[in-house]
């Protein structure tokens, strides 16, 4: 007999709340995560829609932005205006708060702990506006988590369902207390202080999102577990674990309507898993020549990714590349911008390989497309990573990837069926495993074709994960 589970709420209405959304405004993957989920969960009769800053880099007009409301806040003796804008994208509605003061710039310009607060005062005065009345508040990240420490006071009969999502745990938000009376905090709204320590006078705004969320999850099964460990826990592995109970690891999925490379218009050619080499064929011979480097028969190396400490940028040691080289002959590209220090590390290395290897400075959709088209194989050695986007996006485009068994690659990539995995993060690792793809290219050839062509058959697509965010808000 069928078991309907009493206690579960029809849930049909989620409001999240984040800095990002695809294809308004994007630095990474929550944007891909928050611009694509919604989407996946109107086939589960849920409507969720979007609200997130209106940055300076989003032109509202070109997007048919629908101004709905307007109100004040005040912030200290100063009254900042805010309006609320609207607009439909493919049927999900995004609604983007509107300030001069703080939402100026680009995503994470300035100083994000003001910002973010500023976003949360302002998140909770337009919910009493909004012609939508969402069950559940899903807030994303630090940047969201105030909205919850917000709400969390009222009993939650009056107040609608709290999930935080943890898309990436390094990131915390740390502010002073002041900072947070300023913007219309209170200490007792923030339940953050452990009477055992030596109250130090910051505060952490993940951690009060943590203690005001009903259910708390991350982007994969491995990184919820990883996360109550000291190694990837950032100092919060404790308070995760008297949360355990509350806590799961739902794997992302990409827009599989994007990422498509039978129908991807940045494409020099289009291709599909029965003509995948011709296809990749043609669009790495356009991408060597665009980045001028010879049209031999080596592999492709490519990486793309945000430059930070998370992404394994210290593993490319010229050294050791140009010593593979002599054996094995490839090229590399790498995709990217960031923190300053790792863009500086590979221009350096691109230096030392002159004739083999491009470094690309740069946020380029177009050209990432195309890179996936054209790589053989797809770096993502990641010292943590949460879940990642990247490989699944590779292998639907017929790229190998090679991964660092951590957080959600370890999820999604099965070493030497689905591409090639390395525990340990040291250069010497990473380098063997390179060493090993290249000879798999070069000596077995008939494996490469294997590993690829069982990548291109997973599905990567939200139709996994959606139902499980479902179920979970049904909880809430
Ligand atoms: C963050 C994480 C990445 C994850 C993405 C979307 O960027 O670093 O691993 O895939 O969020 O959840």
């Amino acid at each position: 007999m069928l078991k309907i589970n009493k206690n579960k709420k029809n849930i049909s209405r989620i409001l999240f709340c984040a800095a990002e959304a695809a294809p308004l405004a994007k630095v990474g993957g929550l944007a891909d995560v928050v611009g694509s989920l919604p989407q996946a969960l109107k086939i589960q009769d849920i409507d969720a829609r979007i609200l997130m800053p209106a940055h300076g880099s989003i032109s509202l007009s070109n997007w048919k932005a629908k101004k709905i409301n307007s109100f004040e806040v005040k912030i200290g003796k100063k009254k900042e205006n805010v309006s609320i804008w609207q607009i439909k994208i493919k049927n999900i509605t995004y609604y983007l708060l509107q300030n001069s003061t703080y939402f100026k710039g680009k995503v994470y310009e300035g100083d994000n702990a003001n910002k973010y607060l500023f976003f949360a005062r302002a998140a909770l005065k337009a919910l009493t506006l909004l012609p939508f009345k969402p069950q559940i508040i899903h807030a994303h990240d630090f940047h969201a988590a105030s909205i919850l420490t917000g709400l969390a006071s009222s009993t939650r009969s009056k107040r609608p369902g709290l999930v935080l999502t943890i898309h990436n745990l390094q990131s915390q938000g740390w502010t002073e207390e002041k900072t947070l009376l300023k913007f219309g905090f209170s200490i007792e709204d923030f339940k953050f202080l452990d009477k055992r320590k030596k109250y130090t006078g910051w505060i952490n705004l993940l951690t009060a999102g943590i203690k005001s969320a009903d259910k708390i999850t991350t982007v994969s099964p491995t990184y919820a577990k990883e996360i109550l460990t000291a190694e990837y826990g950032y100092g919060l592995e404790k308070l995760l674990k008297s949360r355990r109970q509350d806590l799961v690891g739902i794997l992302n999925g990409i827009d599989v309507k994007t990422y498509n490379p039978a129908d991807d218009k940045r494409l020099a050619q289009k291709y599909s898993s029965k003509d995948v080499l011709v296809g990749k064929q043609v669009n790495k011979r356009v991408v060597r020549s665009y980045m001028n480097l010879v049209d031999d028969h080596s592999p492709l190396f490519v990486f793309i990714a945000r430059f930070s400490n998370q992404k394994g940028l210290d593993l490319f040691k010229s050294k050791d590349l140009l010593r593979l080289q002599k054996k094995f002959p490839f090229q590399l590209m790498i995709l990217g911008s960031g923190e300053k220090k790792y863009e500086q590390m590979m221009l350096a290395v691109n230096k030392d390989l002159p004739d083999s290897m491009r470094t690309i400075i740069a946020f380029d959709e177009t050209l990432a497309h195309n890179l996936y088209a054209a790589a053989d194989y797809f770096l993502v050695p990641s010292k943590f990573e949460p879940c990642g986007l990247t490989q699944m996006m590779a292998m639907r485009y017929g790229a190998v990837p090679i991964v660092r068994a951590t957080g959600g690659l370890k999820d999604t990539v099965i070493d030497k069926e689905t591409g090639l995995v390395f525990n340990q993060y040291t250069s010497k690792n990473f380098i063997n495993t390179l060493k090993q793809a290249l000879e798999i290219y070069y000596n077995q050839p008939a494996l490469y074709r294997k590993i690829r062509s069982n990548g291109l058959k997973q599905d990567w697509s939200w139709q996994a994960s959606a139902p499980k965010y479902k179920n979970l808000y049904q909880d809430v």
